[in-house]
């Protein structure tokens, strides 16, 4: 690896409608106390008829953009992490380039749900670290409230639509010297347990038709018990694989962004960790599960809260449908 990769911007976009407890009480059978003990979740923001997924990453992009001092036409590479696309054909990817006028880039969407930032930033860390390309932006984006069933209590308190992206740069300023940067990732996950988060309707296995419709199988399914305990021991393996690889411990750690999924995982994984609960970023109160998009919108909110500021060392991590999880250690 002759390169180091850097985070050079970040940005963030939630859309403006927000979606209450209150107004979760008078749609389903639950309740505020219910959603605020089980999940920490106190709203979540979802989109207005209008807004696609490729519509917040460019709005979330511009702004990292700027923050990293890049302009579109520097951006050799475009991957979005989704479970949200705008279509299955073109990707969301293919989407973003041509509204933001990027004139030419490799673009890809991954499927790796609420892991699917963490995927991208490795993937964006390994083009970079190559040699391949200088400037990768990568997108965890989602309207999850597109494939959320509002009939389901299991489900829909959880969820929520936003995005965050991080433009992924060749370090050019002794980065690699001064040990500054993207300073390991790791991804993994295990397809055996994919039956337990998912969409059984609406691919090639069973295409969508006015007969099955009514099973709601085009939207998500979820086993949450099982899910929140593989997402707890998942997560803490991998976090302390990226920090082994890293080369750092716990206490080298000055903030911890977990995956919002929900807030008795990230205390679990804190306590797993013997992690500090005070360097741990939370913003789950506001926005729910945003799945691919959760891990990137709190590191944009921490940044620009200044909780996450220049020589910090950053631990993300994330787990989701496949299932999925990852975990990546930067140095700003
Ligand atoms: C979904 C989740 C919040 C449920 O919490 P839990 O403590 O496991 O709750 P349980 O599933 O055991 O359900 C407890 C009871 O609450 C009920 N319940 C479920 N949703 C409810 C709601 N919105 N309001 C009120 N009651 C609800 C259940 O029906 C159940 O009732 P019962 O005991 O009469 O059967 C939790 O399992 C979770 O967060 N899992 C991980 C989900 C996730 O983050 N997935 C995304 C990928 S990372």
């Amino acid at each position: 690896m002759n390169h180091r990769a850097i985070i050079s911007g970040t940005g963030h976009y939630t859309p403006e409608h927000v979606l209450t407890n209150a107004d979760l009480e008078r749609m389903i059978d639950t309740s505020d106390e219910w959603i605020v003990t089980r999940t920490g979740i106190h709203e979540r923001r979802i989109r207005s008829k209008d807004e696609a997924t490729s519509d917040f990453i460019v709005a979330a992009a511009r702004c990292a953009l700027e923050q990293a001092g890049k302009t579109t036409a520097e951006i050799d590479a475009i991957i979005v992490g989704t479970v949200t696309p705008d279509y299955k054909l073109p990707s969301t990817a293919s989407v973003v380039q041509r509204k933001l006028d990027i004139p030419k880039a490799a673009i890809v969407d991954i499927a790796a749900a609420c892991a699917g930032f963490i995927y991208g930033l490795a993937m964006g860390q390994s083009f970079v670290e190559s040699g391949m390309y200088r400037n990768v932006l990568v997108a965890g984006a989602e309207t999850l409230s597109s494939i959320t069933n509002y009939q389901d209590r299991n489900t829909c308190v959880l969820f929520g639509d936003g995005c965050g992206c991080a433009v992924v740069t060749r370090g050019e300023n002794g980065e690699k010297e001064n040990g500054t940067g993207i300073l390991a990732a790791h991804i993994s996950g295990d397809g055996r347990l994919g039956d337990l988060l998912n969409m059984p309707i609406g691919g090639s296995k069973v295409p969508l038709t006015p007969e099955n419709y009514e099973q709601r199988g085009h939207l998500l399914h979820m086993d949450g018990r099982e899910v929140f305990k593989y997402a707890v021991r998942e997560m803490a393996d991998s976090c302390v694989q990226a920090m082994e690889k890293a080369g750092v411990g716990i206490e080298d750690i000055d903030m911890i962004i977990p995956h919002q999924a929900n807030i008795r995982i990230i205390e679990a994984l804190v306590k797993k960790l013997k992690a500090n609960r005070d360097k741990v970023f939370i913003n789950i109160q506001n926005y729910g599960n945003t799945s691919a998009a959760s891990v990137p919108i709190a590191l944009d909110e921490a940044r620009r809260a200044g909780k996450v500021t220049k020589g910090m060392t950053v631990l993300m991590t994330a787990f989701g449908g496949g299932f999925t999880w990852g975990s990546a250690v930067v140095r700003f």
